[in-house]
């Protein structure tokens, strides 16, 4: 198996209201992609618990809260709170003039 390094333009930086959350697909995948304080952070758009889906929940400083039971989700650091427990998965972000990109890996 190898890992390709893939970019997906998520759209421009003006796109995006600060303290926005905008539900994305990424290559078959459900990417958040958030902008506060003036950086984007992208993760993955369901719950490490059971599925919830985080647009649908509300966006705290420097973390994002699932609305079904609560489980908040450092952006940072993809660590969770009770009741999940398992780090939700992080993409890198870029900013390369005015376009934001959303950056995975492949595997083949
Ligand atoms: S599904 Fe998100 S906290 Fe339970």
């Amino acid at each position: 198996m190898s890992l390709t390094r893939g970019r997906v333009r998520a759209g421009r930086v003006e796109d995006f209201a600060q303290d926005s959350m905008t539900a994305l697909k990424v290559d078959g995948r459900e990417v958040l992609l958030v902008y506060q304080n003036g950086v984007f952070y992208a993760l993955e758009d369901r719950c490490t618990h059971d599925n919830g889906i985080l647009h649908d929940g509300e966006l705290l400083d420097g973390a994002v809260k699932c609305e079904r039971h609560g489980a908040k989700f450092d952006l940072e650091t993809g660590r969770p709170t009770m009741p999940a427990v398992k780090k939700i998965r992080l993409y890198q972000t870029e900013v390369e003039g005015d376009a934001v990109y959303i950056v995975y890996q492949q595997s083949f």
